[in-house]
């Protein structure tokens, strides 16, 4: 049976960039992505579970092949090339009836403050309003995620708006931000980056 459906069908994998492979997630990462993945600081922000059990990680890789056989969502596991070493994931869930996605990711708090998860989120952005055809991605985020605020900006997403009171947290209620990048945003950042380049090499 095929690995991946739907839109996905016809996508070629893996994605690599100057220190990443992006591919999908094989039962046999099982160790790996529990290793990366169980921390209170990925759990915080995330569905994923937490311990992170190799059980756990077990189903949670399943669900990931599935919703990719059906064309629902697309995770791409996220690798060092030098190392080998499961760093997280990084995917999209994309909407049945119109080219736009839901971007998500993780990263090993291990690995975090080196670019990786930006490395990761550009190479899938660019899979998104590439081959992918998407219109819109969008990423929700709580509003205490300074990190993932950041990176989100880096990545050209705009703030789009707010829903106070989302989730508690111990005492607080969490603010959920929703963000949002347009194709025609993408394609102007790649353009005044390629002309920023230029201009450096004249
Ligand atoms: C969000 C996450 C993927 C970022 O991974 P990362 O590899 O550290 O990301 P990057 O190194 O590319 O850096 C992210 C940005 O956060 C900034 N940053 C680092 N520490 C920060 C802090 N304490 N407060 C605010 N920003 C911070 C970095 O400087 C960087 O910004 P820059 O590009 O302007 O330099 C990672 O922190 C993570 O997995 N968090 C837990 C799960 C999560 O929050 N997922 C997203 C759910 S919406």
């Amino acid at each position: 049976m095929p690995e991946l459906g739907g839109r996905f069908a016809s996508l070629r994998l893996p994605l690599r960039t100057p220190r990443l492979i992006l591919r999908l997630p094989r039962p046999a990462d099982v160790q790996g992505l529990a290793r990366a993945g169980d921390d209170p600081r990925v759990s915080r922000w995330t569905f994923v579970p937490s311990p992170f059990t190799p059980t756990r990680a077990r189903a949670y890789i399943g669900r990931l092949r599935r919703r990719a056989r059906a064309g629902e969502g697309l995770t791409l596991l996220v690798e060092e090339t030098r190392s080998g070493e499961v760093l997280g994931i990084v995917g999209l869930s994309v909407n049945p009836a119109d080219p736009s996605a839901v971007l998500y990711y993780w990263i090993s708090p291990r690995s975090w403050g080196q670019g990786l998860g930006s490395e990761a989120v550009r190479s899938v952005l660019a899979l998104a309003f590439g081959p992918l055809r998407m219109h819109r991605v969008g990423a929700h985020v709580f509003a205490s995620n300074l990190r993932s605020r950041q990176l989100l900006r880096r990545a050209g997403f705009r703030l789009e708006g707010r829903a106070r009171e989302v989730r508690r947290e111990g005492e607080r209620w969490q603010t959920e931000l929703a963000f949002g990048l347009l194709d025609r945003e993408f394609r102007a950042r790649g353009r005044s980056r390629s002309q920023r380049s230029l201009a450096r090499t004249k």
